[in-house]
């Protein structure tokens, strides 16, 4: 068994955070996304690592992952593609997957649970695919999956305008080499782009055994500003352990679960957790609440922070409240107390809601 991160793609609805990194390197709890999904399947077993890259943020992906010793793996093989579809991807990476089965895991999904059993299932009943689906509000923006009665799938549709089940396909699934012979048979879709899910219909329609398992945790995509808000409160809910390593001063409060970096001063400041401060940070005068990460070398003064995910080197003076916002590094937000004028620099694709 071989897995395949899909860490491609121009991540376009998070610009412009993704004009300088892949979407797939967004941390959240201080942990790139992608960090969790290889946790989840190095912790599956796997040994065998590629990962299906894009030219403009191939490189940065390499550089976190190296030769993927951090998690484990026993050789890592990148696979650069052009954005042309999952279906696209997998063919594109035929040479490294060869005849073995394979979990394809796309790299801004966080899923509550591992993969073990999973894989597990896909080996005992000598599977040929084995999908994730979730119940979702609205399906439109995923593939859609249609069971019958006895939880077989029957129909994949991605993006159908009017859904027939609220079964959204999570962007995990197991394959034996068989998904190649289906693959060489579909077409672009509307969209220009060779389509997983279509892969799999032509599974089904060629008798091939496709099993589906409804997903009973919590899934994540993490594909605009709101999905990271969310993927870091749930992030830092599950996984955040108390763990201060830089210094507070008697003034300071520090409450719940919260985890400080090296080297960060928290000076007559409020932290509540759950929260995650990186290193060399200094909190002056601020309240930081809940669900709040804070990158590597961040200054926050007489500031209110609360639910944003604020990357590394950022500086923020006299906010009295941000609130649900995600901060790209080196930025620099601060307010003219004086003046009531709003003065911008924003970079483009920005977002600004005052
Ligand atoms: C892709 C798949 C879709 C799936 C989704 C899960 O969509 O095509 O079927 O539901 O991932 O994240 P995309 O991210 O290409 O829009």
């Amino acid at each position: 068994m071989k897995a395949l991160v899909l860490s491609g793609g121009q991540g376009t609805r998070l610009r412009p955070l993704t004009f300088t990194t892949a979407k797939q390197l967004i941390p959240v709890g201080n942990k790139p996304i992608l960090g969790y999904v290889l946790d989840r399947i190095a912790d599956g077993g796997i040994k065998e690592l590629g990962v299906v890259i894009a030219k403009e943020t191939g490189e940065d992906v390499k550089r976190y992952i190296k030769d993927g010793s951090a998690w484990d793996f026993d050789n890592t093989t990148y696979i650069l593609q052009e954005p042309l579809g999952l279906a696209h991807a997998v063919k594109t990476a035929e040479e490294f997957l060869g005849n073995d089965s394979f979990i394809m895991y796309l790299g801004d999904n966080l899923l509550g649970e591992g993969v073990t059993e999973l894989l597990k299932k896909f080996e005992e009943e000598s599977l040929d695919a084995m999908i994730l689906l979730k119940e979702v509000e609205d399906p439109r923006a995923f593939g859609v999956a249609v069971l019958d009665g006895k939880g077989n799938v029957v129909k994949l549709i991605e993006k159908p305008e009017e859904p027939p089940s609220d079964l959204a396909l999570v962007g995990v699934y197991v394959f034996s080499s068989r998904v190649h012979e289906a693959i060489e048979s579909i077409k672009p879709s509307w969209r220009g782009e060779l389509e997983i899910t279509d892969a799999i219909q032509e599974m089904i329609n060629l008798g091939f055994k496709v099993k589906a398992e409804v997903l009973n945790s919590w899934w994540l995509d993490t594909g605009k500003k709101d999905d990271i808000l969310s993927a870091n409160a749930v992030v830092l809910d599950e996984f955040i352990k108390a763990e201060i390593h830089g210094g507070f001063d008697g003034k300071s409060k520090i409450t719940g679960r919260v985890k400080i970096g090296e080297g960060t001063e928290i000076i007559n400041s409020i932290i509540r957790g759950p929260c995650a401060i990186g290193e060399n940070c200094i909190i002056e005068n601020s309240f930081i609440g809940p669900y709040t990460s804070v990158g590597n070398g961040t200054r926050i003064s007489d500031s209110a922070i609360e639910y944003c995910v604020i990357l590394d080197d950022v500086v923020v003076e006299n906010m009295d409240r941000l609130e649900e916002s995600l901060i790209g590094r080196n930025a620099r937000l601060t307010r003219n107390q004086g003046h009531r004028a709003i003065k911008l620099h924003v970079g483009d694709y920005t977002e600004v809601e005052l």
